[in-house]
């Protein structure tokens, strides 16, 4: 089976607040990005990316797909105003004959490497499936300062990416997400409103998302962790 591997790569980096985009924050000299595309352009089960992209960063993102050499062909499109937007910017552009879609932020390069082919075990039974961790903290409703309840804490899982689906089925809830004009924050949000099954595959807690300068400081320390065995 076939991968089309979306990379959403064209937000603002508000939080981060650098002068940079995030994908090319550099880690040890390396972009973010390029971390992000090593990771997938050395696994088997992918067969190309779609890179998305702001125009700030076009030149520079096909520069830096080009330089990895690799026999999976990068596709590099631009992006839209919401994640939403730069994800079905991705699909459209992924190959039709490929039968799983994989999304995937640029700014999460620490995925776990099992992740891909445990997804694509979940989606025999699932139509969608995405990594996520149980969720470590006590988290509390409120209303402004007021506590008004807690949330039960297994039934909790914090969602990452990669999110993989049926070619299909993820380009059926873009489309009737749109003619409702509901956005969501990941691709799962849109699958659940519609109703299809989806399972979380397990993934580590180093898979953090660059938001903050403070996670680029945790992003070294994860860098220098796998340095010897993660990267080619
Ligand atoms: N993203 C995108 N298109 C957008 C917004 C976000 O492709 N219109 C991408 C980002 O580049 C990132 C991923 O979606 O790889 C996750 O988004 P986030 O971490 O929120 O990044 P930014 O939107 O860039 O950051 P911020 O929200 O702080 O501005
Ligand atoms: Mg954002």
């Amino acid at each position: 089976e076939s991968v089309s591997v979306i990379i959403p790569a064209a937000g603002q980096g508000k939080r981060m607040g650098a002068s940079v985009p995030k994908p090319f924050l550099s880690i040890k000299d390396k972009p973010v990005l390029w971390y992000t595309l090593t990771r997938f352009l050395t696994n088997p089960l992918v067969s190309e990316i779609i890179l998305v992209v702001s125009p700030a960063i076009r030149e520079d993102a096909e520069t830096l797909a080009a330089s990895l050499k690799s026999t999976i062909p990068v596709k590099i499109r631009e992006g839209g105003k919401e994640r939403q937007d730069s994800v079905w910017q991705g699909i459209q552009a992924a190959t039709p004959g490929n039968s799983v879609l994989a999304v995937h932020d640029a700014v999460r390069p620490f995925f776990a490497p099992s992740v891909l082919h445990d997804g694509m075990q979940l989606l025999k039974k699932f139509h969608g499936a995405a990594a996520g961790i149980p969720v470590v903290h006590t988290i509390k409703k409120t209303e402004g300062q007021e506590i008004t309840g807690t949330v039960p804490r297994d039934s909790l899982v914090q969602i990452h990416t990669p999110q993989l689906f049926h070619a299909s089925i993820l380009k059926t809830v873009y489309e009737k997400a749109y003619s409702d004009h509901f956005y969501g924050t990941d691709e799962c949000m849109l699958a659940e409103r519609y109703g299809y099954k989806l399972a979380v595959i397990p993934d580590t807690p180093d898979n953090i998302k660059i938001t903050t300068p403070f996670d680029l400081q945790m992003a070294e320390m994860l860098v220098k962790k796998y340095e010897s065995s993660y990267w080619p």
